[in-house]
């Protein structure tokens, strides 16, 4: 029991049977057909306002990628936060879920022409740029709209921060930002550029972060450049040092507050007369979520078992990609006898899994299974494949439920052939 708690207060099992924030996840599924992923708003709230409460001076802007539900962004919008985005497509949803334009950071490292004609145009508050070539793009096109491009460089620390190795992003070798030895140069020819307005700082360097001392040396790093930038009388007015704090996957995981990496920048950051800037995605909404998936067969092989759900690689393809633990519980427990499992989905690749050799009750034909930390990067990342269509999306606040995406169907994903 207390071990859900971990993950997710408003998650507990009454009487049996999961309930997220009060509400029955059965009922759930029997309303709304698995695969479904529902979230609690509840626990979004609690965790943007954790960062609020760690950082108060801060501009947080949730990075939209992690789960860019509508509704979800709106609420976020709506505690005060900015967005974090990279690309048009994010931009879009982010003015439409009523994030101003003026909390808005860019990232990326291939921003089309369109995408940043568009940004300019929206006026967001800053891009996050990545090489060279887009300072001189972003400066021609200022000249075009005849208006002062606000500009941070991404700079790239080159440190380790101990995670997946597809989601460490600030490592010399990676595609991202600019290296922070050649920043100062860089610094200096934006600022020469006439349509460019430097601005900031911006370094991200990685995801899925439980252990914050890398964070310390990246930032460190960063300051020591905002002091000579501004020796030299570049006017840094923001420092935005990204996302990347981890969740709890598996049972054994700690998981890192914003508070402990105030207190960890705090001294770092006090000489420091920019404003900060953050880009958290994961530690917002990925406890928050979870998938709902329902048994369809059980099938043993020799001594080996599988479980067979109607959740594939498709709607969750974490641990496809990355080996990433997912922690998975019957919505129903009775306390049964455990067994070791591969719980499997339906795809045409031995690659679809949700986990292999799990413990796990013996679960039953029909029954449903919770797969948890599914808020962040599960339906964002989820597509067609198989000709499967996606999962719907739940948004629980308080024993209230709300459908916030429609579960698609044939058509939905075969309209734009015909
Ligand atoms: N800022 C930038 C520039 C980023 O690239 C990212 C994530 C974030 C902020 C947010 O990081 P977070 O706080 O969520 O860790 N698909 C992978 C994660 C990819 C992260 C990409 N960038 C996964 O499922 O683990």
């Amino acid at each position: 029991m207390e071990l859900l708690k971990e993950y997710n207060p408003y998650l507990e099992y009454k009487n049996g049977e999961l309930h997220l924030e009060g509400v029955s996840l059965k009922a759930l599924v029997e309303e709304f057909g698995t695969p479904l992923y529902v979230y609690s708003a509840s626990y979004i709230k609690d965790r943007f306002n954790a960062y609020k409460e760690a950082f108060p001076e801060a501009l947080i802007c949730y990075a939209l990628k992690a789960n860019f539900n509508p509704h979800i962004a709106r609420l976020l919008g709506e505690l005060g936060a900015g967005a974090d985005i990279v690309s048009g497509g994010e931009l879009y949803l982010a003015l439409k879920a009523g994030i101003p334009a003026n909390k808005i950071v860019y990232a990326g490292v291939g921003k089309t022409e369109r995408e940043l004609r568009e940004a300019i145009e929206a006026d967001i508050l800053m891009f996050n740029v990545e090489s060279r070539q887009e300072l001189e793009v972003l400066n021609e096109l200022g000249k075009r709209y005849g208006k002062k491009v606000r500009i941070a460089i991404r700079v790239n620390p080159d440190v380790d921060p101990k995670t997946h190795p597809y989601i460490a992003t600030g490592m010399r070798k990676s595609k991202f930002g600019i290296d922070i030895r050649e920043a100062e140069k860089e610094y200096e020819y934006a600022s020469c550029l006439e349509n460019l307005e430097v601005i900031g700082i911006h370094c991200h360097i990685g995801s899925q972060i439980l252990d914050v001392s890398p964070y310390k040396e990246a930032v460190e790093k960063v300051v020591s450049l905002y002091e000579r930038l501004t020796e030299k009388g570049i006017n840094i007015q923001y420092l935005d040092i990204g996302g990347g704090l981890g969740i709890k996957y598996k049972p054994e995981d700690k998981e890192p507050t914003p508070k402990e990496l105030a207190k960890l920048l705090e001294p770092i950051l006090s000489k420091v007369k920019a404003k900060l800037i953050l880009e958290p995605g994961r530690s917002i909404t990925g406890n928050a979520g979870l998938l709902l998936t329902q048994v369809q067969f059980l099938k043993d092989k020799g001594d080996k078992h599988f479980i067979i759900v109607d959740a594939g690689m498709n709607d969750l393809i974490r641990p496809a990609i990355y080996g990433a633990y997912h922690h998975i519980l019957p919505v129903k427990d009775e306390g049964r006898q455990l067994i070791k499992a591969d719980i499997v989905g339906p795809i045409c690749e031995t690659g679809d899994f949700l986990a292999l050799d799990r413990e796990i009750q013996r679960v039953e034909r029909g029954e449903y299974l919770a797969v948890l930390s599914a808020g962040a990067y599960c339906f964002a990342m989820s597509s067609h494949y198989n000709a499967r269509p996606r999962a719907a999306e739940v948004l629980v606040d308080k024993g209230e439920v709300k459908l916030i995406r429609k579960r698609e169907d044939y058509g939905y994903i075969f309209a734009p052939s015909f």
